[in-house]
């Protein structure tokens, strides 16, 4: 049987965070984010892991948080990179609701944040959009056939997002 989580996974810059924010907000959920496991357990910046050790220590790293999410936490709402749904055992750590979006929607998104330039500086595999648009449309499809929920969260806010989040979720559990 899974976990008792909910795992959001996404395109880099969809609003991961921000609607996990908003979930603990408005329900029992604690949220977990990946990123934030990863960099605490290296003591530096994703960025500078990358720059470091290459993107497939990092790939490493995410594999090393998924067993332990998987045998050690219950009950949590699991914000993840964009890229962490490769890993193996995801179905077994719990639910998984992929927040959706166009791309051209994310990007916008991300730029017309008052913080976009460190947004954007602080991902390395947004570097070049041109890239970034192939990793996208490479992912969507594997995205969407993991997920057991699908928000579209195109022009919605954060709020609104983690409502239907909270309600899809009660349904479907
Ligand atoms: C990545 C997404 C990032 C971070 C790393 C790699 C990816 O997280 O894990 O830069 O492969 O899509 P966000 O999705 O929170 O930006």
């Amino acid at each position: 049987m899974p976990n008792n989580n909910i795992i959001l996974i996404g395109f880099m810059g969809v609003g991961k965070g921000s609607v996990a924010r908003e979930v603990v907000k408005h329900s029992k959920y604690m949220a977990i984010d990946t990123d934030d496991i990863i960099e605490s357990m290296e003591n530096r910046k994703i960025k500078k892991i990358f720059e470091v050790e290459g993107e497939a220590y990092f790939r490493e790293l995410e594999k090393d948080v998924s067993h332990w999410l998987q045998k050690s936490v219950q009950n949590t709402l699991i914000s993840t990179g964009g890229g962490f749904y490769k890993v193996k055992n995801i179905k077994k750590i719990g639910t998984i609701v992929l927040l959706d979006s166009p791309f051209d929607a994310i990007i916008k998104r991300i730029k017309s944040h008052p913080n976009a330039v460190n947004k954007l500086k602080k991902r390395p595999l947004l570097n070049d959009l041109k890239e970034a648009k192939k990793l996208y449309d490479l992912r969507r499809p594997e995205y969407l056939a993991l997920a057991d929920l699908v928000i579209d969260v195109t022009d919605k806010s954060a709020t609104e997002c983690s409502k239907e989040l909270l309600k899809k979720v009660k349904k479907y559990v």
